[in-house]
């Protein structure tokens, strides 16, 4: 059995706070074969940078997903062709800069391949993320059938209806991108593990990680406003999954809002 965690959206330095303070233990209690991460919002709440990339691979977290955010940081696009653990969406323009799969070896020498897609709905055009998922699946099957889907996306039908089309082609689909997390955690019957969002970890006393103050003042006066993480209630919002490698199959799906101080 191989299990996987997969940790939301970690957002400005109160996300990663709670990573280092929560990671180390639960991989250890769990014995976590693969510590997945969405990073998009790692680096003050947007982009991420070489510096908190590596602060978190250090802590044990082993691939980074990403999103529209990933590029918000110009130092990011240096390192975005050599470090091949920090994924971009698969379905930008390939002109891109970011690794578009990823294939990770567990210690027990088992493969698990992880792509991350953009969904298009409120979102900006990209290529379908339909039909690439079907072109990448073709591409990674003689590499393994252990697939990891993150798909970044806003609207809750795109997401229920990307994870029917691959359900059985894929061990897991999780959602990301909108911060909260939703309680429809599941096994599809054709065995692929699905959460339509895994939700965000850092402040909870916020507007999707923000400071109340700066999303109000935006959402208010209608003009540009600075934004800050918020630094209260913190939380860990993950899902644990564990998939039979004999299969490809999940087993199960735990859903984790876990707080943190
Ligand atoms: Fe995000
Ligand atoms: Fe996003």
């Amino acid at each position: 059995m191989i299990k996987i965690l997969f940790i939301g959206d970690i957002f400005g330095k109160p996300g990663r706070k709670v990573i280092s303070g929560l990671i180390p233990q639960i991989r250890k209690d769990e014995q976590i074969d693969i510590v997945i991460a969405n990073g998009e919002n790692l680096a003050g709440g947007l982009g991420i940078t070489p510096k908190t990339a590596k602060q978190m691979f250090d802590i044990g977290i082993d691939v980074f997903t990403s999103g529209n955010h990933l590029w918000d940081k110009k130092e990011i696009i240096k390192i975005l062709p050599t470090e091949k653990r920090i994924l971009r969406p698969a379905n930008y323009p390939p002109t891109v800069p970011g690794n578009d799969f990823y294939i990770f070896e567990t210690s027990k020498n088992i493969k698990i391949a992880i792509i991350n897609f953009l969904g298009r709905i409120f979102t900006i055009s990209v290529d379908c993320p339909f039909r690439t998922a079907d072109k990448y699946l073709e591409k990674i099957r003689s590499e393994t059938d252990i697939v990891f889907i993150d798909f970044h996306a806003e609207a809750t039908a795109e997401k229920m209806a990307f994870a029917w089309h691959l359900d059985g082609k894929v061990s897991a689909i999780v959602g990301t991108h909108t911060h909260i997390q939703t309680a429809d955690e599941r096994i599809l019957p054709q065995g692929t593990a699905y959460i339509t969002d895994v939700g965000m970890t850092g402040s909870h006393d916020s507007v999707i990680g923000i400071r109340k103050q700066d999303a109000l003042a935006r959402f208010i006066n209608r003009i540009p406003a600075r934004f800050t993480p918020a630094k209260k209630n913190l939380k860990l919002n993950a899902v644990l999954i564990t998939i039979d490698e004999g299969t490809a199959k999940a087993k199960s799906i735990e859903r984790l809002s876990i707080p943190f101080e």
